[in-house]
């Protein structure tokens, strides 16, 4: 059985954060948990590229769009690669086979009058890269991120999304496993669906960085098109090779965060109609990871002391420890508050405490007492209701797990390795080591443990990629194990045991979020720009020519009087002599220099200016002034002695 699963394809902006990782820990866990069982998975992911954002960006910085994203890209794969998740392919949306398919279905669309030309109007939230009618703005601004948005007027192709509203609510009501959770069905239907469609404008000619329309090159296809379709291109269709196309196609999951719901449940099977193709199984809008309330957002700088940093997380505590904690305490499909002590209470009580004890106590007593594996024992009562919950846990996990609830299935494991913590102290085999009549009692103990110790490792693979392959390397078992091996028994007595490290030391949560807090708040000093630096960075302007600062006329004067400007705190009137010429010059230094202290300055002043009058007074030219980054002014002067009436250049 074929299983295709996606993540949206990311935004390199760099900054990433935990909840950027629970989108794809999700698809991974769920991934793997369908190769385990066997089936034939293609999960993707990828990076969405084009668009105005990234133009800006690059262009603030002299480089090309491309040059700009790619070390962002590299970022994104090292993160994936540091908690281990294991996509089959990673599609950029620059890479020229996409481009080619959405020429290809951009193509295929027009051709089949399904986009046509016509002139558009709306707002557009550039940080969102989406268009809003003037209805669905919120106080005038972005519905999603509560941003700015500038109006647009412009020509461009459209989609005829409006006829395929009718379709895609029957298709939610044939098909209730196509959008969940269920309140997400809801949202689309009250908010977009049920007052009709308009059509989508799926073309820009304002945007440069993006994929040329082939049939006029002036527009380039709208950004949430050019990324929906990855989930086509990366699979060949439309290409001369399209064998993982009719392999895989449709998907079986798309996974996403509640934002984006609307772009692939409504928009993307509108398009998927279109091209005559069957549709997503199922679609899954999760929660959001939120700081204080609000979702956690490379944007929003929310001052908390919360390490937010998947690296350092990583480099912290661990891949298993990260991919744990996103997959097992957030609530799935709600959302789910991020602290540091959360964070460090789920991995220290879970992981370190039960998990971690369970496998470290077992191993050590069959070292101590029978140093490899005992013999499958007699059993008693209590044993027997131990191995029927390790038999009977799989069923739950994989319940859990067809409703993509990792949590639930996390949780059925951890009730397991709970029942064998509290039969180790029930069984009290430290005592039956001390009477050697009960060696045999004392085996069947510890062989029951050792077997729930590995099919606990087997259960954890899809979500723990470090801590279960150690654990049943220490045991003699093959790591690469499937769910088949899961039957009570499996184990086979006399299999050398290896001492292990600790799989998660202990940690100790006070001191270590003292020690976190200190981290965040020291690196947010380190990485925050200098109120000169931000200045700076605002201030990058377009590059000019020498002929256009020619125009600048500069020269050197002289203050010969000088007064307040009645009524005003900031500005003073000067009397400027520049070479033989008085001028009349009101500047904003009011704050920062008594009349009497400019008297006899010399002074740098712009004196083409077209004279214009400030609270009453004439000004006919500019003082020219240093500012730094709090907004303090001092005046430029030649650093020498200068004639007044000198040229500046
Ligand atoms: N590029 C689009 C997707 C195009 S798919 C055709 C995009 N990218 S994103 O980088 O902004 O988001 C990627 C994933 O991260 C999304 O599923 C998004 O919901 C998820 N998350 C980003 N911040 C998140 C949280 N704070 N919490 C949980 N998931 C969050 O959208």
């Amino acid at each position: 059985m074929k299983y295709y699963i996606t993540t949206p394809i990311y935004y390199p902006s760099g900054k990433w954060h935990i909840g950027h990782c629970y989108t794809t820990i999700i698809c991974d866990a769920i991934a793997r948990f369908h190769r385990m069982k066997g089936e034939d998975v293609f999960f993707t992911t990828g990076t969405d590229e084009h668009g105005q954002k990234v133009e800006k960006e690059a262009a603030k910085r002299g480089v090309t769009p491309l040059a700009f994203i790619t070390p962002l890209v590299d970022e994104i794969k090292e993160m994936w690669s540091l908690l281990d998740v294991s996509y089959d392919r990673f599609i950029r949306t620059t890479d020229p086979a996409h481009a080619e398919c959405v020429q290809k279905i951009y193509q295929k669309l027009y051709d089949s009058g399904d986009i046509y030309k016509s002139e558009y109007e709306g707002y557009y939230c550039v940080p969102c890269e989406s268009m809003w009618t003037e209805a669905q703005l919120v106080n005038g601004k972005c519905p999603d991120c509560g941003r700015a948005v500038e109006r647009r007027k412009e020509e461009s192709y459209f989609f005829r999304l409006s006829k395929y509203a009718p379709k895609i609510l029957k298709h939610y009501g044939d098909n209730p496993e196509f959008l969940q959770p269920k309140s997400r069905v809801n949202e689309m239907v009250n908010n977009f669906l049920k007052e009709g469609l308009q059509d989508l404008s799926v073309s820009r000619t304002n945007v440069k960085w993006g994929v040329p329309l082939p049939f006029d090159e002036r527009h380039t296809a709208y950004v949430w098109v050019d990324a929906l379709i990855n989930y086509l291109s990366v699979l060949g269709y439309l290409s001369a090779d399209d064998s993982l196309f009719k392999k895989y196609w449709s998907a079986n999951l798309h996974l996403m965060g509640k934002e984006i719901v609307r772009f692939h449940a409504i928009i993307w099977p509108a398009i998927l109609m279109a091209l005559g193709l069957p549709l997503p199984e199922r679609n899954y809008g999760h929660g959001w990871l939120l700081i204080g309330g609000e979702k956690l957002s490379k944007s929003k700088e929310t001052g908390s002391e919360e390490l937010t940093d998947p690296y350092e997380l990583v480099k912290r505590y661990g891949a298993d420890a990260v991919r744990y904690f996103l997959l097992r305490e957030i609530p799935f499909g709600s959302d789910g508050e991020y602290t540091n002590e959360r964070f460090l209470l789920r991995v220290n009580a879970d992981l370190a405490n039960d998990f971690g004890n369970l496998v470290s106590r077992t191993e050590a007593m069959i070292l101590q007492n029978f140093g490899c594996v005992p013999q499958r024992g007699k059993e008693e009562a209590v044993d027997k209701e131990l191995i029927a919950l390790a038999n009977g846990t799989f069923a739950k996990v994989e319940s859990a797990m067809e409703k993509l609830n990792a949590p639930d299935a996390l949780s059925a494991i951890f009730a397991l390795v709970s029942r064998a913590n509290k039969y180790i102290d029930e069984t009290t085999p430290w005592a039956l080591a001390k009477d050697p009549a009960k060696k045999d009692r004392l085996g069947a103990v510890l062989y029951n443990l050792a077997e729930v110790v590995r099919m606990t490792a087997i259960l954890l693979k899809p979500f723990l990629t470090k801590a279960p392959a150690l654990v049943l390397k220490s045991l003699s078992q093959d790591e690469n194990a499937g769910f088949e091996a899961l039957q009570f028994g499996g184990l086979k007595g006399g299999e050398k045991v290896e001492k292990l490290e600790p799989l998660f030391p202990r940690i100790d949560v006070k001191k270590e979020m003292q020690a976190v807090a200190e981290f965040v708040r020291a690196n947010r000093k380190k990485s925050e720009p200098k109120k000169t630096e931000k200045k700076q960075e605002t201030m990058k302007k377009e590059l000019i020519t020498i002929d256009e600062f020619d125009k600048v006329e500069i020269r050197v004067g002289e203050v010969v009087a000088c007064e307040k400007v009645a009524k005003s705190e900031k500005l003073l009137h000067e009397t400027v002599r520049i070479g033989g010429e008085v001028r009349s010059v009101v500047s904003g230094i009011g704050k920062f220099y008594t009349p009497e202290e400019m008297v006899g300055k010399k002074v740098v002043v712009v004196t083409n200016l077209k004279p214009a009058k400030l609270c009453g007074v004439l000004s006919e030219g500019m003082i020219l002034c240093a500012e730094d980054g709090e907004g303090n002014l001092s005046l430029v002067s030649p650093e020498k002695l200068m004639e007044s009436g000198g040229s500046v250049r």
